[in-house]
């Protein structure tokens, strides 16, 4: 790979709770990754306002809002998403076939082909065990349900899922090579583990099919982020 393709697979996770600190980040880091995500709170304190002052610096945009509604309602919100140029969002699978298809139906009438938002589908949160799921009437084991829901996001058109590099060969598996794969809890050779607990590092994720890497702290908390988005670069150009 090279150290373009390395630099376009990374999504920086901007974690930060404030409009400028976002800036900050994303006037340091345009160019030099491919991709910047857009959680719940920056979102919610800020709008949309934070998604144009990205696209402001030429940098695209993961908004990981995690729709999970009535299917009408998801459809709707994910058009608005669109509409504001992403080019990542996600919904959960766990919202169902239809809401899923809605949703792909609602992109393919909208947007031209080629240039619409991908749709994501998230499909069991990583901080959930098999306790939380019995606690909620399933009775599967994640392993057989993370692969079932991303079969069933793809089968209703989805673009990809986001899943634990763990989870990259049971999906790939599932869903074959057309299907993004994308995935945070990577941490590179050199930096600290933090609470991540089942982590690979950026080339290994790669390696084993994932499409894009959702990374956050490894670069944020950084002596200096400059030098650690190039030493992952290399990391993953060099495998
Ligand atoms: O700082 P770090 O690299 O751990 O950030 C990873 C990002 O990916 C955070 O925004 C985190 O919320 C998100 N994420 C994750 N694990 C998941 C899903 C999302 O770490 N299973």
């Amino acid at each position: 790979m090279t150290q373009d393709e390395a630099r376009s697979k990374i999504i920086f996770a901007l974690d930060v709770d404030s409009f400028n600190a976002a800036k900050h980040w994303v006037a340091t880091l345009a160019g030099r990754v491919g991709m910047f995500k857009v959680g719940k709170q920056l979102f919610t304190a800020y709008g949309p306002d934070i998604v144009r002052m990205i696209e402001n610096f030429g940098a695209e945009v993961f908004l990981d809002l995690k729709y999970h509604d009535i299917p009408n309602t998801v459809a709707m919100a994910s058009r608005e998403a669109a509409r504001l140029k992403v080019k990542l969002f996600n919904l959960h699978a766990l919202g169902g076939y239809e809401m899923m298809a809605l949703t792909r139906e609602m992109m393919d009438r909208e947007f031209p082909a080629g240039n619409r938002a991908k749709v994501l589908a998230v499909t069991i949160l990583t901080s959930s065990t098999e306790e939380t799921l019995r606690d909620v009437g399933i009775e599967h084991p994640v392993s057989e349900m993370v692969p079932r829901l991303a079969l069933l996001a793809k089968r209703a058109g989805l673009d990809g899922v986001v899943a634990s590099p763990q989870e990259v060969p049971l999906i790939r598996q599932a869903c074959g090579d057309d299907f993004l794969i994308v995935t945070p809890g990577v941490r590179p050779a050199f930096a600290a583990t933090d609470d991540q607990k089942r982590i690979m590092t950026p080339a290994e994720a790669v390696a084993a099919g994932a499409d894009y890497l959702v990374i956050g702290r490894p670069i944020s908390a950084a002596a200096d982020p400059l030098q650690a988005v190039e030493a992952i670069v290399d990391e993953m150009a060099t495998e």
